[in-house]
């Protein structure tokens, strides 16, 4: 029986070879099966166990053959075990790979060059380079029909529909992160799902001062076309996020709401109450807001203003 190798070597990569696959083949989400599950602990502390008691097995029974020898058997036994252990086929192969003639065959390949007194080897191309060599052939040639005959996709095209991608998860992401709005980004929210949200938030929180239809009481009416803070969905998400004007009343909802809500009470206040008629409407406060980005609202009016400027001129 001739050990390879020692067993505080054997037991400690045994023992990761398994904790390894333990940790591949469990399926634990982020965190490591070790963590996850806290009986995998367990688990590898019996490995442990049973690989200590394989090893003092073992060596016991090494240890009770070893006594049944002969004497000469076991000085001849100490004798292999002693020897050092190589890899003989590695050391092989590495010689042969680097193809050089050993120093006393170095006469063979000696060159009939002298230059006073320098001499030359015709050493062989080394065969790891001569390997590599056709092998760098043998893929060049793949690469050329690969990109140039069959026009395989290049760097531009994968960066393309790696970016389409990327651009369609994040549209993924966006759907279920609506916590992620801000007055820069947010937008007029139309679905029914998101409007009654919308209500529930306005009748829980808002109704105090600006009454449930929107009318108007301590705070301004929202259902007129007259706005103190600005209109359009990123003031008004503005406004409930950060408040009114000091000493108003309008307090940051920020801290009692989150973004999506915002958005959502935003919206609804926009879609909903805007427009409607409420049964004792404040009188309006604040200017009509026109959303500047909106198309040319009075294209008419700018029409005169033209001629007029002509007809002046033409005066
Ligand atoms: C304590 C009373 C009070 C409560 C509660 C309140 N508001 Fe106000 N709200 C005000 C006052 C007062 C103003 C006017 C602020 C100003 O003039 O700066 C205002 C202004 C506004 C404006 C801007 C109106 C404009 O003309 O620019 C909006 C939009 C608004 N509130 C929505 C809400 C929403 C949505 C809620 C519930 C989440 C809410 N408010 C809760 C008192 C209140």
């Amino acid at each position: 029986m001739k050990n390879k190798s020692n067993w505080w070597i054997r037991v400690p990569v045994i023992f990761f070879i398994i904790f390894g696959l333990m940790e591949y083949f469990i399926d634990s989400g982020d965190q490591p099966a070790i963590i996850k599950y806290p009986i995998t602990q367990l688990f590898l502390l019996l490995v442990l166990v049973i690989l200590g008691a394989i090893e003092l097995i073992l060596s016991a029974i090494e240890n009770v053959m070893f006594q049944t020898l002969s004497e000469e058997a076991q000085k001849r036994y100490l004798a292999k075990k002693e020897q050092k252990w190589e890899w003989k086929w590695g050391k092989e192969t590495y010689i042969k790979l680097l193809g050089s003639k050993p120093m006393e065959a170095e006469s063979e390949i000696v060159l009939d060059h002298n230059y006073d007194g320098i001499r030359e080897l015709d050493n062989k191309l080394p065969p790891w380079w001569v390997y590599m060599f056709y092998a760098s052939i043998v893929f060049g040639f793949v690469y050329l029909l690969r990109f140039h005959v069959f026009n395989g996709d290049n760097q531009d095209i994968e960066y393309e529909q790696e970016v389409a991608l990327a651009l369609k998860e994040i549209e993924e992401y966006k759907k279920t992160a609506k916590d992620l709005v801000d007055e820069d980004t947010v937008e007029l929210l139309t679905d029914a799902s998101d409007l009654s949200a919308g209500e529930k938030t306005f009748q829980s929180n808002c109704v105090a001062c600006h009454m449930a239809d929107g009318g108007g009481g301590i705070g301004p009416n929202l259902t007129d076309q007259h706005w103190i803070l600005g209109g359009g969905i990123k003031n008004v998400f503005h406004t409930i996020s950060e408040g009114g004007r000091d000493g108003k009343g309008m307090i940051a909802w920020k801290q009692t709401l989150k973004p999506a809500e915002i958005a959502q009470v935003a919206s609804y206040v926009l879609t909903t109450l805007n427009g409607s008629t409420p049964a004792n409407p404040k009188p309006a406060e604040g200017d009509i807001w026109v959303d500047p980005n909106a198309e040319k609202v009075a294209p008419a009016e700018e029409l005169n203003v033209v001629t007029d400027s002509v007809s002046v001129a033409l005066n």
